[in-house]
């Protein structure tokens, strides 16, 4: 390549540089006192130095998290085709076409396929109909809305963690789950509004859990959402994944159990301290974060019967599965971890014999609820034999 090069002034040139070097020492060299004097110095956890965020690259959060919400990333217009999204190019509509077959766990024929692409909203809503009685549709909304007010808080926290997490790969991971938060919210938001059910405000209960959550500090959020909120929405869409017109929750399923992953992987590279594991005031404010889970699900047990889930089967399913994910990610010890499985038993078990005329004890904490094979794969992966 050849470039007719310009004259310039060599000693206007020094001066710019030397001016630069003057400034930048300078303002680095403040905002490291202002840092070390307990003020505000440099904003950003970045290195410019090394070209990567604090802490590091960390490549394998990026491959387990970002690389990997990419590679399963799905778009709307696939999987609801009567919804307003317009989310997919003309080779992914095709791609996706053949993908939801698998999903489905079924090969559907040239025809049925085009009757799916072509379904409209018109269609969907008469099969909601068809399948679903009135009563049925407002349980069905009622369990929806409880997580789908739980994705706008997974988008606020997992966007509000994004100053909190030390490394690139993290960031990135992150990035990742701020992303699918917000496609969750908006699609759950559409699927719900479907139904033509006037969808319920928050519980109080749901309001203590993600507003507690969301004004946690730095990674007890980790905790707040990606165990414990991510727990219940993993088995809500576990639980209803299989039901007419609720296909889609697979997919959903899939990009929380990834969530869920997130704070053992992170952990692993940037161990908490063990204050921040375990003192007494950190379990103290990671159990009144954990507490109002409990009265939600007895709130929802009339709308869990009504879908023929037993209400302590999905609390039992749900809490062994906020154990295993905390004792994962060093919240727990073993024998903690074993405790609590069985303080969980015991008070459903109580509140079962003061609540049903019949009951008999039984093991709550073993149960599973989730119901389709996919998603029991996914979940063996994620939580290993439960
Ligand atoms: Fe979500
Ligand atoms: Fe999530």
């Amino acid at each position: 390549m050849h470039f007719q090069k310009l004259a310039i002034n060599e000693r206007a040139a020094a001066v710019n540089r030397n001016l630069e070097r003057a400034v930048n020492a300078w303002v680095r060299g403040r905002d490291l006192f202002r840092s070390r004097i307990g003020l505000r110095g440099r904003a950003a956890a970045y290195d410019d130095l090394h070209y990567e965020f604090l802490g590091g690259p960390s490549d394998e959060l990026r491959r387990k998290h970002y690389d990997k919400s990419l590679r399963l990333l799905w778009k709307a217009q696939g999987a609801l085709p009567w919804s307003t999204f317009r989310d997919q190019s003309a080779q992914e509509r095709r791609a996706a076409l053949v993908e939801l077959d698998a999903l489905a766990e079924r090969a559907l024929n040239e025809e049925e396929r085009e009757l799916r692409e072509r379904i409209t909203s018109r269609e969907f809503r008469d099969l909601l109909d068809r399948e679903y009685t009135a009563r049925q549709k407002e349980a069905v909304v009622a369990i929806l809305t409880a997580i789908g007010h739980g994705e706008a808080y997974a988008w606020l926290v997992s966007a509000s963690l994004l100053p909190h997490v030390q490394s690139t790969g993290a960031r990135a991971a992150l990035t990742m789950q701020v992303l699918e938060e917000a496609k969750h919210f908006v699609v759950m938001r559409e699927l719900v509004l479907a139904f033509g059910i006037q969808p319920p405000r928050q519980s109080a209960w749901e309001y203590l859990l993600l507003e507690g959550t969301l004004k946690s500090k730095g990674l007890d959020r980790f905790f707040g959402m990606n165990i414990l909120v991510e727990s219940i929405a993993l088995s809500i869409f576990g639980g209803l994944s299989t039901l007419p017109g609720l296909e889609v929750l697979r997919l959903f399923h899939l990009d929380e159990s990834r969530h869920t992953a997130l704070p053992a992987n992170y952990f692993k590279e940037f161990p908490m301290s063990a204050r921040q594991r375990s003192s007494a005031r950190s379990r103290l404010r990671r159990l009144g974060m954990a507490l109002p889970t409990l009265p939600l699900i007895m709130l929802l047990e009339p709308d869990l019967a009504e879908l023929g889930i037993d209400a302590f089967d999905f609390a039992g399913s749900v809490m062994r599965k906020v154990t295993h994910l905390s004792l994962r990610a060093g919240f727990l010890n073993e024998r903690e971890a074993a405790r609590q499985n069985r303080l969980f038993n015991e008070a459903f078990n109580a509140y079962c014999r003061l609540t049903r005329p019949d009951h008999e004890r039984r093991d709550f904490m073993s149960a599973e609820t989730t119901a389709g094979r996919a998603e029991l794969a996914v979940e063996r992966e994620v939580f290993g034999a439960h």
